[in-house]
């Protein structure tokens, strides 16, 4: 029997926690409307802290030099802030598409996704991946189209767009009036307002309140907008009424269809509602699978799942941080938890919570909250951690990867570090590596080829390691599992030249194409070929 205080107040404490992540294809406004976010939280209270911290001045986000250089966002960060009594945890995700593994391991600590499309340039590239990666969960995702202040297609073509690239059904919540110099505001279809578009006003710091009129009926519409403008958008309303699909909540839930608003970040505009529409409509934390049974976040039962290693946020300090996604009961600073993988407690008194600016020490937390555990090495992505139960928490994999290089020092001296290094980065999920079961230079895996160049940038700058990376034939990997060993022993004895261990000493084969891949796996029909593994 749960204590009756204790699980009204979890109730609580989890009802008003939403955390989700933002995603979208770079360039479309993502960092910008981030900042804005935190300044309706108060997180930070200046414009332009985000972007100082892209030029390099701050260390929020974007931590490597790589990032600025490239101006794209290669880790992914945690901010908390409060807003209206809820308790926000937003994720950022990387931007690039070479970092999707990333990306989804930061979907699996978030209840819902953020999606940010540019009001010119729709659906694209990174858009569609990012989708990929969100339908594999079933992530319900808002979407905000952006830069409605600048000409853009219209709005009907958008939702199209996003219907017919991304298969998603797609339910406008606000309209816009005009694009552009023409833009005058946004129609909200949930409440019948009308928000009147200032340009003046959202610049800088928190935004004036905008205009707000009652209904199409209300006679100020037509001496606000001008009357065309007010014909348009009774037309596009009435038209939507019957075209438009109507937002249907267990439709958004279950990953079908994504509610659509649209704004101008830079503005601040439409920014406000966006966030009271994730408050209202988004999802609080769910209950989780594990390998034993599901877990309520309701249990009194504290358990968490790590689901992102940072190490050298800073470089001064050489730590390295295990984010941890609170999954049911409360967090208390100093509580012993186990780690299961390893079969022992660990302490939790330096637990830390991501402020946007700054970190701070967490005196407790709940399900839905991430929290940060600096730590030496005994934290992996995947692992779980308990208050006592030996639960391990499902659906944080490797994905096999597409590129493969093979490492050779420019010093021969340091193999140590090179191990160390590689070690803990792919502990880190930032890389795979592969030792060739017939000996020789250890391989690199990356899902995308942009995590090599990261890859020698930090081995050189973390752990002065030099290192030089030569293509390979390889471009495909399957995890092997077999009942019976003798089939694995033969497979190696005639594939040895493919065959790979990785850093957990899981044999693999790689493959030179897709055909060859094929191939193999009808002829060997004993043996499994996964192109996932379980990381813990
Ligand atoms: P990202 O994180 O998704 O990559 O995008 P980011 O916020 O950095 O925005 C990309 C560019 O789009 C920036 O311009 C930013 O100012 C601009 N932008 C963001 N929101 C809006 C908007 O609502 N309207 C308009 N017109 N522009 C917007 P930049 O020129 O690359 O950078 P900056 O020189 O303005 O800082």
């Amino acid at each position: 029997m749960q204590n009756a205080p204790f699980l009204a107040e979890i109730k609580r404490e989890t009802a008003r926690r939403r955390t989700f992540a933002i995603i979208s294809h770079p360039d479309a406004g993502k960092t910008t409307l981030t900042e804005k976010l935190l300044l309706f939280g108060g997180a930070i209270d200046m414009a332009g802290a985000i972007k100082a911290k892209k030029d390099g001045r701050h260390a929020t986000s974007d931590w490597m030099a790589i990032e600025r250089e490239r101006g794209i966002s290669v880790t992914s960060s945690v901010m908390n802030f409060d807003f209206n009594g809820y308790a926000i945890n937003l994720l950022d995700t990387p931007g690039h598409q070479d970092f999707s593994e990333d990306t989804y391991r930061v979907l699996t600590a978030a209840d819902s996704a953020l999606m940010v499309i540019d009001s010119a340039k729709g659906v694209e590239v990174q858009t569609k991946k990012l989708m990929d990666v969100c339908r594999l969960r079933d992530t319900p995702i808002i979407t905000f189209i952006n830069k409605l202040d600048r000409d853009g297609r219209s709005p009907l073509e958008l939702l199209d767009d996003i219907e017919q690239s991304l298969g998603i059904e797609a339910a406008p919540l606000s309209w816009p009036i005009g694009m552009g110099k023409e833009f005058k505001g946004v129609y909200d279809l949930r409440q019948a307002h009308l928000r009147f578009f200032d340009p003046q006003a959202g610049k800088g710091t928190r935004p004036r309140e905008t205009v707000v009129i009652q209904g199409l009926e209300d006679p100020s519409l037509a001496e606000l907008l001008g009357n065309d403008s007010a014909a348009d958008l009774r037309r596009d309303v009435e038209l939507l009424d019957g075209a438009g699909y109507p937002f249907v909540m267990e439709h958004y839930l279950t990953g079908k269809q994504t509610p659509v608003f649209f704004g101008s970040a830079i503005n601040n505009f439409g920014v406000k509602e966006l966030l009271e529409a994730v408050v209202d409509l988004a999802p609080g934390p769910r209950p989780r699978t594990a390998n034993l049974r599901e877990v309520s976040p309701l249990e009194e039962q504290f358990s968490g799942l790590v689901f992102k290693i940072q190490a050298n946020m800073d470089a001064a300090h050489r730590d390295r941080i295990a984010f941890v996604r609170i999954c049911s009961g409360q967090f208390n600073r100093g509580m012993k938890l186990r780690h299961h993988r390893l079969g022992k407690d660990i302490k939790t008194s330096s637990a830390i919570l991501f402020m946007a600016q700054e970190r701070c020490g967490v005196e407790e937390a709940w399900p839905g909250d991430i929290i940060g555990l600096p730590n030496h090495g005994t934290l992996n992505v995947g692992d779980t951690l308990t208050t006592g139960e030996p639960l391990r928490f499902l659906g944080i994999p490797h994905f096999a990867p597409e590129h493969f290089r093979r490492v050779y020092l420019k010093n021969p001296f340091k193999a140590k570090q090179l191990e160390k290094g590689l070690t803990q980065l792919s502990e880190e999920g930032a890389i795979q590596f592969f030792r060739p079961v017939n000996g020789g230079a250890m391989l690199l895996g990356a899902v995308g080829a942009l995590q090599f160049e990261v890859i020698a940038q930090r081995l050189a700058s973390e752990y002065a390691v030099d290192i030089d990376l030569l293509g390979t034939t390889f471009n495909a990997a399957r995890w092997l599992f077999a009942e019976s060993k003798e089939q694995l022993d033969k497979l190696t004895r005639e594939h040895s030249d493919a065959l790979v261990t990785d850093a957990a000493g899981h044999l693999v084969m790689l493959f030179t194409s897709a055909w060859m891949m094929e191939r193999t796996i009808e002829l060997w029909k004993a043996i499994r070929f996964e192109a996932t593994r379980e990381c813990a």
